[in-house]
């Protein structure tokens, strides 16, 4: 039996906008889940790397052939490049982590729950070779076994590509305690996007900066304030005003995520409802858009009433989550990848 100082331990949470790892000798780190190859020998010798990830390969993407890998919540089925760029991802976060000389690393990756279903075999070939041992969990697992939330909850983890459910009941989550919907952080991009330019056809913006005024910004019900952005018009820096647009914007999430909260709830066993009504917790960078969680709850008013919270660390709940299962997982749970 390997020792424990022979073993790192370590969290992933794998997702479309942002991977995070939590590692059992204190480490944690966070990059954007972009993985970029330079495209040729003077793309080389200009970024003097084989291979970029996160914020600096968004920074050189005129020079990388960029990949998204996780893009819709799944890894990109047939493409070599996507399967390379997960495992290439996981390798960087690991090595992040800095396992120790020869230490052997466990590793529990979140990813959602839809990837789970479609992709495992995908992320098994990505992770060989990186790590010793591997389980692979749902998200939202991760982040409910992280905060001890693991019986008559439910977890709502809103991330960039899809929204994750799922009901926890004091067991491994099954297929029906989970859902994936693909209205999440992208989605309200997208209609923001198109909502702007409606609104002020002459002015030019990027869905980069969409998605900065979104972070800024996000609400829905009851406006904080007006919500004035800066964008060129006629190469004029202008200040543009999008108050109606963020919250229509935002607010197309409230119908689906209401309608799927609904339904996991009804299928929740009748005597235990109720404590699930009062325990639902919003994980996930969307669960920072403000007001949501109040609207959410009074969805559940007309149902007999109940509690949505965001929860305090959206971007290492899940790495953290994941952590904690690698440390308390029983050898039989775990998948030995090392040949
Ligand atoms: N303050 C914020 N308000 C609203 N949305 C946010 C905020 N911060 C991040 N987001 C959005 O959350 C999504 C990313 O969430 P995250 O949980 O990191 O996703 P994933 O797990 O898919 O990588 C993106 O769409 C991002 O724009
Ligand atoms: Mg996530």
């Amino acid at each position: 039996m390997a020792g424990k100082k022979d073993l790192l331990h370590v969290g992933i949470d794998l997702g479309t906008s942002r991977s995070a790892i939590a590692a059992s000798n204190g480490s944690r780190h966070v990059v954007e889940s972009y993985v970029g190859w330079p495209v040729d020998m003077v793309a080389r010798k200009v970024v003097k790397k084989s291979i970029l990830f996160g914020r600096e390969a968004l920074d050189s993407r005129p020079m990388l052939d960029l990949h998204r890998p996780l893009e819709r919540g799944l890894i990109k089925e047939g493409s070599e490049k996507d399967e390379a760029a997960v495992r290439e991802l996981i390798k960087h976060l690991i090595s992040l982590a800095a396992p120790a000389d020869g230490q052997k690393v466990n590793a529990v990756v979140g990813v959602p729950a839809e990837a789970l279903r479609v992709s495992r075999q995908n992320l098994r070939t990505a992770v060989k070779g990186v790590a010793d041992a591997l389980m692979i969990v749902s998200e939202p697992f991760a982040v409910a076994y992280g905060m001890d939330a693991l019986l008559h909850t439910m977890i709502i983890d809103i991330g960039a590509g899809t929204t994750d459910f799922c009901v926890m009941n004091g067991r491994y989550p099954t297929e029906d305690d989970q859902r994936t919907l693909t209205n999440a952080g992208d989605s309200v991009d997208d209609q923001l996007m198109m909502l702007v330019k409606a609104r002020h056809p002459e002015a030019r913006f990027s869905i980069h900066m969409i998605r900065e005024w979104k972070e800024a910004h996000a609400y829905v019900g009851e406006s904080p304030g007006p919500v004035q952005v800066t964008a060129p018009v006629g190469g004029k820096p202008t200040l543009l005003d999008i108050t109606s647009e963020m919250r229509k914007a935002c607010e197309s999430l409230v119908a689906p995520l209401s309608e799927t909260m609904l339904d996991l709830l009804s299928r929740v066993e009748p005597e235990f409802q109720e404590k699930v009504r009062r325990n639902v917790l919003l994980a996930g960078g969307g669960s920072q858009i403000r007001g949501l969680a109040g609207v959410l709850e009074k969805t559940l008013a007309d149902v007999g009433g109940g509690s949505v919270r965001p929860i305090e660390d959206p971007v290492f709940a899940g790495a953290i989550g994941g952590l904690s299962i690698a440390l308390d997982a029983p050898g039989e749970d775990w998948e030995q990848l090392a040949g």
